[in-house]
């Protein structure tokens, strides 16, 4: 069975990570018989706004809706672009018309990198982050009346749904049936937001009784983001709404310290349409073309694709292949932004043969 990735490298890094995420991808699919098929698009990027006045072209969803998934590297050059047009117009619109409702974010502290969290060593940090991706919080209901008077309002509503919440937390349970630990946290803030969030706390409760193996607890997300600085180790997969989960998202990999390195998947997992994976960070304009761009981060994405694609063992080698090379700790080979001197490439170089072997 062959599996088509379209691959979008986007800006900045994006362009210089790319290369090493499919040099890892293809030793891992040499290693494991998995058929890879990629295909190189250029929209999706700053360069192709420029030619074209807009950021994807008019049939993109057509062009792009067959793929089994596409891998992103970053989009965003805000001296040439302004940022909302160019992730709103790229990014944003993968993530709603592929329904991609789920956002995942591995936060674990890997070997060599030191956690801002004193005292901290791999394996007290290993949890996910499940953001819902659609609805709740980043909703376009409301208005704005009386502009400019002294009776001026503004109103931005919650948007709930059965559908959307069922959906998410389904995910995040059968993800922690898949772990050890089988424990799932949720995010909540019921005792102050006293319509939705009471009506989250139900639908986990209902969903629990689904999966009587999960250990299941909720904090307010005020002691949540305390919990996750104080205890990390606490958690296994954390599920929150999508404002919730978004801030959780970039607190949890933030505890597990460089940007260059964290992944994160945007996921419709029923795959009616192409998942999106890519790496957290952005385009990083200031060490853009230098050429010593962590390209972890873009690597291990590659690595939750193949996942999804049904190949958890390919995946988790490709982890433990990271891990590797970043315990042996060689300055030469390791990028600068974990200690080390080297390139990009003999990262990604690295990473690679780790895999092969
Ligand atoms: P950024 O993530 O690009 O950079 C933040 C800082 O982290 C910079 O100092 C950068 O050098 C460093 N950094 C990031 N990735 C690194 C890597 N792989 N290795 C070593 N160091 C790394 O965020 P920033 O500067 O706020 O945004 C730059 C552009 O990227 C903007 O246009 C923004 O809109 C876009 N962006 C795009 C994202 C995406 O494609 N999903 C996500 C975040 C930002
Ligand atoms: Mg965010």
């Amino acid at each position: 069975m062959t599996h088509r990735i379209a691959i979008i490298a986007g800006d900045g890094i994006g362009t210089e990570v790319m290369p090493e995420g499919i040099r890892a991808l293809e030793a891992t699919a040499k290693r494991f018989n998995i058929d890879l098929e990629f295909a190189t698009f250029e929209f999706g990027s700053c360069d192709y706004y420029l030619e074209h006045g807009k950021m994807l072209p008019d049939d993109w969803f057509e062009q792009l809706k067959g793929f089994d998934a596409l891998f992103y590297g970053a989009v965003g050059w805000p001296d040439k672009v302004p940022d909302h047009i160019s992730l709103w117009g790229s990014l944003l619109q993968f993530r709603r018309r592929f329904d991609q409702y789920i956002n995942l974010r591995p936060c674990k502290l890997m070997p060599g990198i030191k956690s801002p969290l004193a005292g901290r060593k791999p394996g007290d940090i290993d949890f996910y982050v499940v953001r819902e991706n659609t609805e709740g919080e980043y909703s376009s209901v409301g208005g704005k009346m009386f502009e400019g008077t002294d009776r001026e309002v503004v109103i931005q509503d919650t948007v709930m749904t059965r559908t959307g919440v069922d959906r998410v937390l389904k995910y995040a349970f059968e993800l922690a049936q898949t772990r050890p630990r089988k424990k799932l946290t949720s995010a909540t803030k019921s005792n102050g937001i006293s319509i939705t969030m009471p009506y989250w706390d139900e639908r986990v409760v209902e969903m629990a009784k689904g999966y009587p193996e999960i250990a299941v607890d909720k904090f307010h997300i005020d002691i949540l983001t305390a919990n996750f600085v104080l205890h990390p180790d606490w958690f296994d997969v954390v599920v929150g709404s999508n404002l919730f989960g978004d801030i959780l998202s970039d607190l949890g990999p933030a505890c597990t310290g460089t940007i260059g390195i964290a992944p994160s998947a945007n996921i419709n997992p029923e795959g009616n349409f192409p998942s999106l994976f890519e790496p957290v960070h952005g385009s990083a304009p200031d060490i853009a073309g230098k050429g010593i761009a962590n390209p972890i981060g873009q690597i291990w994405s590659g690595a939750m694709m193949l996942e999804h694609l049904g190949y958890k063992e390919a995946g988790d080698a490709m982890v433990t292949a990271i891990e590797e090379v970043l315990s042996e700790g060689d300055a030469t080979v390791l990028t600068r932004d974990v200690g080390g001197e080297g390139t990009t490439a003999s990262l990604g170089k690295a990473i690679a043969n780790a895999i092969s072997h």
